[in-house]
């Protein structure tokens, strides 16, 4: 398979670049690097999906919705994680249908916490929406087409990187082979959770 993967230079997106890449011909994207888009811009993904060209499956583990507390969540905040990783993955999908072969896929990023604490509730309104457009967007994917969101708690890797306590986290090779198994099952319509919350 041909497979474009967003967020690639990510801890998530590099794990599963790589563990895609030992089967598959991957197509590598990120804001900064050779092949670049912002997730926040429609034009850019727009010009990222003409330059791939069609794909069987793309794979999006880019932006986040931020963990921050609403009496210090400035506009550009708020509507950076709206942007970019909501509407973003939204705008994604609507785009990618015209290029994703047929029985193809789209694999998009959500996540949870294990309860509601001060600063999610961003996140909780991001991964919520996006949970709930996979829901009901399955139902009209043309052609075949599979279309899920893999929802991680946290990555050990990413604990480990903000100097917390790994224990509670999921090793990012266990999250990536649930987007391997995205792409290479038949889960469709699916939030397809991994990791403790
Ligand atoms: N790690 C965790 O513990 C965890 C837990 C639950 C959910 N998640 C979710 O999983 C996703 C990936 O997390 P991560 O920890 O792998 O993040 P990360 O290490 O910060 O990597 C993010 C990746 O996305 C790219 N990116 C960021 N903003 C972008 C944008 N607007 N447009 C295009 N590319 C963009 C980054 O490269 P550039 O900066 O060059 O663009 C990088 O490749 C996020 O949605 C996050 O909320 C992560």
């Amino acid at each position: 398979m041909k497979i474009l993967v967003i967020g690639a230079t990510g801890t998530i997106g590099s794990a599963v670049a790589d563990s895609l890449a030992a089967r598959h011909e991957v197509v590598r994207a990120a804001r900064r690097g050779p092949v670049s888009v912002d997730m926040a811009d429609a034009e850019t993904i727009d010009a990222l999906l003409a330059a791939v060209g069609e794909v069987d499956a793309v794979v999006c583990c880019a932006a986040s919705g931020g963990l921050t507390p609403l009496n210090t969540l400035s506009d550009n905040d708020f509507w950076t994680g709206l942007d970019g990783k909501l509407i973003g993955q939204v705008n994604l999908v609507r785009r990618a249908i015209a290029h994703v072969r047929d029985s193809g896929s789209v694999t998009l990023t959500s996540g949870r916490f294990a309860e509601p604490v001060p600063g999610s509730s961003l996140g909780y309104l991001v991964d919520a929406g996006l949970e709930a457009f996979v829901h009901a967007a399955a139902t009209e994917m043309p052609r075949g087409i599979r279309l899920n969101t893999v929802s991680p708690g946290w990555v050990r890797e990413t604990l480990l990187g903000l100097g917390m306590d790994p224990a509670a986290g999921t090793p990012v090779a266990d999250v990536a082979q649930v987007y391997v198994d995205a792409v290479e099952g038949t889960a469709h319509g699916r939030t397809l959770d991994v990791g403790a919350a």
